[in-house]
């Protein structure tokens, strides 16, 4: 009777994942999608701690200790971490998820070894829990690589003749792999410790060359292995409920991978071996092509939001990390006060993370029909009367349309420059995460409005309000 009602708990689990899955994909039904996947998760936890048979109660202190220390740890830091933090510590979550599967496969080598002898253990079986391992260690390391990466904690480290080495290492541990299950041989538990190890290694000289700035596109790769690993656990343990959860994180991470790398126009091969972004950072105030940048201040900046029909806000990754989404709306209501039409244009990959702009925005409130897509807004700018560009570099840069020479040449971009006057807020000519200059700033429709973001909002929200 348990093992009934255990499916139709894991039938339960697994259908709320897909649908919490779909609620994701739209900014006003997200936070509802990700309880709906959260109650999925519970019950199939539950479910599995209560009625599973070979759960011995004498295990219930460790498995709620587990629980309520792993609750109050994720329930802390996901309420202390910051929005621009917030790729960090998916990562290490991510490699919490590729640490179980990792654990998972050796505490099921163990027992797979107790009851059998070494040379006739189940070939299945075998490559399952290899593939749990090899995949699991793999994105256990690399995530914790990637996210001592993004903190700063680990830089950018490449031999040069990394690749090749990473290629021949994958190679042996395939290959070691492959001998264990069809040989058998006397040393299968040496060899389990090596490709343990091996891939080990393999996560860390994997990740370590990608250049810092890809990290989110590496993690979110991670995040689609960790789904595999833990879709193995599915297989081993005929957990149908394991098994969807893991195919439902392996596809939408690797959906996730190809739309990033699509939205940037970059192969997924370019990103894993390009070391991309961070290089230019050198400041200067004439293009190369011997544009000047004409600057603005605010009282002027104020005059022509004032007195503008149209505006349009052009968010990027300067928003969040000066954490100006509350004044920017405050912005916003302002304007719309005064009877000018506030938009937002949002790029696909602005910000560090998928949605990122959605989410810094719907926190501080502003209406998800004040956002508009880059195929809706792209049309509009040419009858905009200000843009301003919040924090915004590689997203604006006409260079990924007109330089073939342009690392970012082909990504599609917001066209800004078609309005009648651009306002770009940063606070110097620094390059943004391409690390390539912008000759947006130095065409003459452009004013430079130079600044922290959340101060010179401030300034303009405080000058408007005096006009
Ligand atoms: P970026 O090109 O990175 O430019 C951000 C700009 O913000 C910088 O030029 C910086 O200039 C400015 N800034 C930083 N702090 C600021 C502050 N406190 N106040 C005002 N301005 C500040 O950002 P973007 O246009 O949003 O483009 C995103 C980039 O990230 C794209 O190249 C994209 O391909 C890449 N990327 C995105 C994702 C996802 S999924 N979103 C994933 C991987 C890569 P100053 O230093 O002069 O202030």
């Amino acid at each position: 009777m348990n093992t009934e009602i255990l499916q139709l708990i894991y039938l339960v689990g697994s259908v709320s994942f897909m649908i919490g899955l779909k609620m994701l994909s739209k900014p006003d039904t997200a936070r509802k999608g990700n309880l709906v996947a959260a109650f999925g998760m519970t019950v199939a936890i539950f479910g599995t701690i209560f009625l599973y048979e070979g759960i011995k109660v004498s295990n219930y202190g460790w498995i709620f200790g587990g629980l309520i220390i792993g609750s109050i740890l994720g329930t802390l830091s996901a309420k202390k971490v910051k929005m621009t933090q917030m790729p960090e510590m998916v990562s290490l979550f991510n490699g919490m998820g590729g640490a179980c599967a990792m654990l998972i496969s050796a505490v099921e080598f163990t027992h797979l070894t107790h009851n059998y002898a070494i040379g006739d253990l189940p070939k299945g079986h075998l490559l399952i829990i290899l593939l749990g391992l090899i995949i699991g260690s793999i994105s256990f390391v690399g995530s914790l690589v990637a996210w001592g990466k993004l903190s700063g904690r680990v830089g950018d480290k490449t031999l040069k003749i990394q690749q090749i080495v990473n290629i021949g290492l994958l190679l042996l541990i395939l290959g070691i792999a492959c001998y264990t299950i069809m040989v058998g041989p006397p040393e299968t538990t040496t060899y389990f410790y090596v490709i343990w190890g091996l891939s080990v290694l393999y996560g860390i000289l994997f990740v370590m060359p990608i250049g810092g700035a890809d990290m989110p596109v590496v993690i979110s790769l991670l995040n689609s292995f960790t789904g595999v690993a833990a879709a193995m656990g599915g297989f081993l343990y005929d957990n149908k409920v394991m098994l969807v959860g893991g195919i439902l994180v392996g596809s939408a991470g690797t959906l996730l991978t190809l739309v990033m790398c699509k939205a940037m126009n970059r192969s997924l091969t370019n990103v894993l071996i390009g070391n991309f972004g961070g290089g230019g950072n050198g400041e200067s105030s004439t293009s190369e092509s011997g544009g000047h940048v004409r600057e603005i201040n605010p009282g002027d900046t104020a005059i022509l939001l004032k007195y503008a029909n149209k505006v349009v806000i052009v968010p990027g990754y300067g928003l969040a990390v000066a954490q100006a989404q509350h004044v920017c709306h405050e912005l916003e209501e302002l304007l719309e006060k005064e009877g000018v039409g506030v938009k937002y244009a949002i790029h696909p990959v602005a910000g560090r993370m998928p949605g990122h702009m959605n989410v810094l925005l719907a926190e501080s409130n502003v209406s998800y029909d004040k956002l508009v897509e880059m195929e809706n807004i792209n049309p509009e700018f040419a009858t905009t009367d200000v843009v301003l560009v919040v924090g915004a570099n590689d997203v604006v840069n006409p260079a990924a349309k007109t330089d073939p020479n342009s690392p970012i040449y082909g990504m599609p971009i917001l066209d800004v420059e078609n309005a009648k006057n651009i306002i770009v807020m940063k606070r110097s000519m620094k390059a943004g995460y391409a690390g390539i200059e912008n000759e947006l700033f130095y065409q003459p429709k452009t004013s430079m409005l130079f600044g922290d973001a959340k101060g010179t909002l401030t300034k303009l929200v405080a000058e408007i309000k005096a006009l």
